[in-house]
C-alpha cells in the first residue's frame, strides 16, 4: 500500500476550519480507494506560534517539512502580526526554499457556480493559470535607505533570470500542448522596459520548440479588460508572480469567488514537497464563525490527488463541487447557502461514499 506523507499547516483564521474539512475528504477518498493512504503530520505553525516565539515556524522548519511529499496549507496572516513578517517567514519561505517554482491555479467556472459577468456560460471561463512562483517581483531584493529621514528612499527589485522564466514559460507550453490549448502570455514589455521586455523575448524564444501551440501575447492592463469583457479567449496563461498573484484574484471573482479558488505550488522535478492550498487569506472577517467555504481546499486537495496521480479521484471532487453547485441544497454563505463549514464537508463526504 502506498502511503502519501503530508504535513498539514493549518495556520491563522479561517485555515483551521478549512483544512479540517480538506483532510477529512482526503481520508475519505483513500478509504474508499483501498489502493494508498495519507499520514497526516500536524505542525502547530503560524501568527500564534510567533506571538508565543517570535518565529513563524520552528528553525529547522525548513528540514522537517523536506521529509514529506506534499505540503497542505490553510491560510497565513492575523491581525497584530504584520502581514510581510507572517507570509515571507512562512508561506513565501516555503514556495522558495523548496523552488516551487509553478503555482497552478485553475480559472474555471462550475456550473451553478455564480458570475457577476453578463452573458457568459461555462465553456467562456474555463483557463488555468501557470504563475511564476520563485522570483520577479517577490524576489526580496531590495533596499530602504535612509529610514525614517526626509530623503527616504525604499527600492524593491524585481528579479527575472533568464533560468526562472525560460522553465515556466516551458511548463505552460508543455500544458498547452499536451490539453491541445493555446497559450497566452501577459506581460508589460512597454513600461517595464527590463524585466517584461526579457520576459517577451524568452517567450518568443521558446515558442519556436512549440510550433502546433497557438500563442497571444497581452499587456497586463488590457489582458485584466479582456478576462471581465472576453474571457473566453484565454485558455492556458502564463505571467509573472505579481501579475499572477492579481490577476488570479479576477480570476477567482469571475469563477465563483474566493471561497471555490484553488492553486497547487509545483515543484515539477518532485526534488522537494508541492504545497497545496486555497489561494484566499486568513479572512479574519468571518474566522471563529465556522461558515468559512471549504470547496477551495477540496478543490487543492484534488489538485493533490492529481499529483499523486490519482487523477480519478481528483475529477470526481471537482465533479462533486459542480453536483453541490448545481442542486443548491448544501452551500455556505459566500455560496448563497446556509450550511456551515463542518455540513459542506459533510456533504462532500456523503456524496463521495
Ligand atoms: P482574504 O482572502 O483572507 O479575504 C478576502 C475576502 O474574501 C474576505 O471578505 C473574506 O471573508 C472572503 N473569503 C476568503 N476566503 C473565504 C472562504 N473560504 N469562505 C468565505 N469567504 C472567504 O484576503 P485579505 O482580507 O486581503 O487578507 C487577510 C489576511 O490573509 C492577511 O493577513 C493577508 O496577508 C493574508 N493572506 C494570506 C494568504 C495565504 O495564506 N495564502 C492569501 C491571501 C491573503
Ligand atoms: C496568494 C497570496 C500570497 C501571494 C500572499 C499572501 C503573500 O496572496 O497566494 O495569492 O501574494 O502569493
Ligand atoms: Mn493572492
Amino acid at each position: 500500500m502506498v502511503t502519501h506523507k503530508i504535513a498539514v499547516i493549518t495556520g491563522d483564521g479561517i485555515g483551521p476550519e478549512v483544512i479540517s474539512e480538506g483532510v477529512r475528504v482526503l481520508e475519505k477518498v483513500a478509504e474508499l480507494d483501498g489502493g494508498f493512504k495519507f499520514e497526516f503530520t500536524y505542525f502547530p505553525w503560524g501568527c500564534e506560534f510567533y506571538k508565543e516565539t517570535g518565529r513563524m515556524m520552528d528553525e529547522d522548519g525548513i528540514n522537517k517539512l523536506k521529509e514529506f511529499d506534499a505540503i497542505f496549507l490553510g491560510a497565513v496572516g492575523a491581525p497584530g502580526v504584520p502581514d510581510h513578517i507572517s507570509l515571507w517567514d512562512l508561506l513565501l519561505i516555503i514556495r522558495k526554499s523548496f523552488d516551487q517554482y509553478i503555482n497552478l491555479r485553475p480559472v474555471k467556472l462550475l456550473k451553478g457556480a455564480p458570475c457577476p459577468l453578463k452573458d457568459v456560460s461555462v465553456k467562456d471561463v474555463n483557463m488555468t493559470f501557470v504563475r511564476e512562483n520563485s522570483e520577479g517581483e517577490y524576489a526580496g531584493s531590495g533596499s530602504w535607505l535612509f529610514k525614517n529621514k526626509p530623503n527616504e528612499v525604499v527600492i524593491q527589485d524585481g528579479v527575472f533570470s533568464r533560468k526562472g522564466c525560460e522553465r515556466v514559460i516551458r511548463y505552460a507550453f508543455e500544458l498547452a500542448k499536451a490539453e491541445k490549448k493555446t497559450l497566452t502570455s501577459i506581460s508589460k514589455g512597454n513600461a517595464l522596459n527590463y524585466s517584461m521586455v526579457f520576459w517577451d523575448q524568452i517567450f518568443n524564444e521558446v515558442s519556436k520548440d512549440y510550433p502546433e501551440v497557438k500563442t497571444y501575447s497581452y499587456l497586463v492592463d488590457a489582458a485584466s479588460m479582456f478576462m471581465i469583457k472576453d474571457p473566453g479567449r484565454f485558455e492556458i496563461v502564463v505571467t509573472s508572480n505579481l501579475f499572477g498573484d492579481i490577476l488570479t484574484d479576477l480570476g477567482a471573482a469571475i469563477a465563483g469567488g474566493m471561497g471555490l479558488a484553488a492553486g497547487a505550488n509545483l515543484n515539477p522535478e518532485r526534488e522537494f514537497p508541492s504545497m497545496f492550498e486555497p489561494i484566499h487569506g486568513s479572512a479574519p472577517d468571518i474566522a471563529g464563525k465556522g461558515i468559512a467555504n471549504p470547496l477551495a481546499t477540496v478543490w487543492s486537495a484534488s489538485q493533490m490527488l492529481d499529483f499523486f496521480g490519482h487523477e480519478d479521484w481528483g475529477k470526481k471532487l471537482i465533479d462533486i463541487i459542480e453536483e453541490m453547485l448545481l442542486e443548491k441544497k448544501v452551500l455556505p454563505a459566500d455560496l448563497g447557502g446556509s450550511a456551515k463549514t463542518k455540513e459542506v464537508g459533510d456533504e462532500v463526504l456523503r456524496k463521495l461514499g
